[in-house]
């Protein structure tokens, strides 16, 4: 039987009484790639922040059913059996927009190891300059370490935002739209990343590109008003212009 690293069960997500997912119940494979698709306002993102509670930072946000994440073996309510804290840690988040924090590149990176991991200087420095490297960041910031944040270039905010997210070692990777700030070199290496870290994480991401969903997911998710409408395994995709038919109904 399949392994899910998250299971949703009739989830449904409103904010001030307008429904924005609308009774979901999916499974997330674990070490597998899951992408959503569907039009600007269907619920993506929202669907990718009830993984990790982030929808409740807002007010008049309700939540009913049941979201559960399996790490280590271990299956976990994510409203009752953990803190913020501990999801968190568990659950990394990359934003459609970065949001890198204005402070230096290094403190990016360094900051969060420090207070999360309790890391000493040493290993911190290691691990910042494994997880730049991994990105493809490291060549063009390695001598600007202490330049702030806010003077890389989108495409490098939305890098050193992925790096943050690894550096804390989560088991599951909320990314969305990861490459949408990227030209077509730098998208093409964080494709070629997220297939590498699927041996390591579950990694369930939004995409507006059907290239991109065709080149690394194992499944697609079609979400369209807050539902899913088509929940597909790699091999029905790969058929020649199935996903385009489908998406041209959807969108
Ligand atoms: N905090 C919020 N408060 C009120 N409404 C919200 C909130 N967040 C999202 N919504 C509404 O929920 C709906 C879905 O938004 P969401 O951001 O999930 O869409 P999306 O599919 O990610 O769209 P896009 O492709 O444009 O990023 C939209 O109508 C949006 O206005
Ligand atoms: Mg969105």
């Amino acid at each position: 039987m399949q392994s899910f690293a998250i299971t949703m069960t009739s989830l449904s997500i409103g904010f001030s009484g307008r429904t924005i997912i609308d009774g979901i119940s999916m499974g997330v494979p674990k070490n597998s790639i899951t992408m959503i698709i569907g039009p600007s306002g269907s619920g993506k993102t929202t669907l990718l922040r009830a993984v990790n509670r982030l929808n409740e930072e807002f007010a008049g946000c309700s939540t009913s059913g049941t979201m559960q994440i399996s790490c280590s073996g271990t299956t976990l309510d994510v409203y009752n059996d953990l803190t913020f804290n501990e999801l968190r840690r568990r659950v990394g988040m990359v934003f459609q927009s970065p949001n890198v924090f204005p402070f230096s590149i290094q403190k990016n990176l360094l900051a969060p190891l420090r207070v999360i991991h309790s890391m000493g200087r040493k290993e911190r420095y290691q691990r910042m300059e494994q997880v730049l490297r991994e990105v493809e960041l490291w060549d063009e910031v390695y001598d600007r370490l202490n330049d702030n944040a806010l003077t890389l270039s989108g495409g490098q905010q939305q890098r050193l935002c992925l790096a943050r997210a690894l550096a804390l070692s989560p088991e599951i990777l909320l990314l969305d739209e990861p490459t949408a700030s990227l030209d077509v070199r730098s998208a093409r290496k964080i494709e070629e990343l997220l297939i590498k870290l699927k041996e390591r994480y579950t990694i369930l991401a939004v995409s507006h590109s059907i290239r991109q969903v065709k080149l690394i997911a194992d499944r697609v998710v079609i979400l369209s008003g807050g539902k899913v409408v088509r929940n597909l395994e790699h091999r029905d995709f790969q058929n020649p212009g199935l996903l385009e038919e489908l998406v041209d109904e959807v969108f």
